[in-house]
């Protein structure tokens, strides 16, 4: 062994065997160098090493650290199918959405100031103006599944994502909550187990709450999102009615599956020939490069939904999202029909005029620029203002932070702390049916600058953390 390597081996034990915990500074190159009697460069190499592992990641002007455990860790080592149980946090926190008062860092939704989302607006009103001075226009529904020069557009979309898709492939819906929704009344009745990946974005929990089924929590990687492993030994145990997954920023950890990963998915779901739900809402949002094509584009064989919307990417307020069902077309199509007719024709319009334009792909290039940026600024002000013991992972697209704090801290606390100092966060405990993640928040850095604003804010929350993590004397 190289001199390197024995040093990451014993810098990787003391890190596995929890004498290093995650949070914790690694020395500096030249203080190990020193202690080790080795040259820099082979602390160096080791450390390079141990970051390819994605055990320890570098701070800016800080050095190294150990990265936070990999959830899959933290999980049950089991899971099994349980009841959801959220209750009406989550409402509250979109609630405080608009309140004005509170500093965003709470409720996911993008950041609102851009021209795109007032060319979409303009397109909005001149409709409207249209309709209301069109003489004897009548009044008609948009029926599912929605308008035809809308669902040309997105085909044209998903075409370019390598998603083989035409207009009557797609059913126009009130946002992906709905176009999820209809995937799981279409797969699954009461009762019925969903397999999803855990920590899980809480509208899906409470959606299958909502449907009276269960969720099978397979535990997910904060890189590369659920374990397939884990997923394959779940599946020989329980009977699981279909497979719903955010493989591309997965929300709260902002994770991207690899594609081998995608491909043994799809292989799982084929052995078992079950369907496989893709909430892909925030998957234009890579911070580098081009988007992952979604894993509908490995699917020959119609069995993957793929679910998504403007939500992300424009505005959440505009409640136009779809679905590409695959082989559950009609169930899907017929379910959109019975449960709210239609999607309003005028929204569907000026959203098939917007994505007819090119300005939407120059809209998605600077925010995928401006949130990675913002992602640096929200890191720095973490590193600079909380306790190292606070670990965020580091996503790689969306624009969504998932913060570990140690075990027994409670997340729901500082969410009421954060609440009465005028900041908005999300609790960890919303992202599963039990408490296991309740140690961990997520801050939403969509409008996140380097301004008072927003600096002082983090510094508030760093002394809200402190004061809860302080032994009682
Ligand atoms: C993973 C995920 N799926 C679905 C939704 C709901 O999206 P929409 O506004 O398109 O209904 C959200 C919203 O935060 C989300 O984070």
């Amino acid at each position: 062994m190289k001199i390197y390597e024995q040093t990451a081996e014993l810098l990787r034990s003391q890190i596995l065997e929890q004498q290093l915990r995650p949070g914790d500074p690694l020395p500096s190159i030249r203080e190990l160098s020193t202690r080790l009697n080795i040259g820099r460069n082979s602390v160096i190499h080791a450390y390079m090493l141990l970051e390819d592992e994605q055990l320890i990641e570098p701070r800016p002007r800080s050095g190294y650290y150990v990265r936070a455990r990999a959830l899959s860790q933290t999980s049950e080592a089991r899971p099994e199918p349980r009841q959801v149980k959220l209750g009406a946090t989550a409402l509250a926190i979109i609630g405080a959405a608009q309140n004005a008062r509170l500093v965003p860092l709470g409720s996911a939704d993008p950041d609102a100031r851009c021209s795109a989302r007032e060319y979409f607006y303009r397109r909005l009103s001149r409709h409207a103006r249209e309709i209301a001075t069109a003489p004897g226009g009548n009044s008609h529904y948009v029926a599912p599944p929605g308008l035809h020069a809308l669902r040309a557009q997105l085909a044209r979309r998903c075409n370019a994502t390598q998603v083989q898709a035409d207009a009557d492939d797609i059913v126009i819906t009130n946002g992906t909550q709905e176009a999820v929704t209809l995937a799981l009344l279409a797969l699954a009745r009461p009762g019925d187990t969903i397999a999803v990946e855990s920590p899980c974005f809480y509208g899906t929990l409470q959606c299958i709450e909502a449907l009276g089924m269960r969720a099978l929590e397979i535990p997910g990687h904060p890189h590369t999102g659920m374990d397939m492993e884990a997923l394959e030994q779940a599946l020989t145990r329980w009977p699981v009615k279909a497979i719903l997954t955010n493989p591309s920023f997965n929300n709260p950890t902002g994770a991207c599956m690899p594609t081998a990963a995608r491909q043994r998915l799809l292989q799982l779901a084929e052995a078992q020939d079950l369907p496989i739900i893709e909430d892909d809402v925030f998957g234009e949002l890579c911070h580098q490069g081009s988007r992952p094509p979604p894993l509908k584009s490995l699917d020959s064989q119609g069995r993957v939904l793929l679910c998504s919307s403007l939500s992300k990417t424009l505005d959440s307020d505009i409640r136009i999202g779809w679905i590409m069902p695959g082989r559950y077309y009609e169930q899907v199509n017929y379910l959109k029909y019975v449960t709210t007719l239609a999607s309003p024709g005028i929204l569907q319009q000026a959203a098939a005029d917007f994505l007819a334009d090119n300005r939407y792909e120059r809209h998605l290039r600077q925010v995928r620029r401006r949130y990675q940026s913002r992602l640096g600024l929200l890191l720095e002000a973490i590193y600079r203002y909380w306790p190292a013991c606070a670990v965020p992972l580091i996503p790689q697209g969306g624009f969504l932070c998932w913060i570990e704090l140690p075990t027994g801290f409670d997340g729901d606390r500082l969410y009421r702390a954060a609440q009465q100092a005028g900041i908005g966060i999300t609790p960890g405990s919303l992202f599963a049916s039990d408490d296991r993640f309740a140690h961990c928040i997520r801050l939403n850095y969509s409008t996140f600058e380097a301004t008072p604003y927003y600096l002082q804010a983090i510094e508030a929350l760093g002394d809200l953390i402190r004061a809860q993590l302080k032994p009682v004397t």
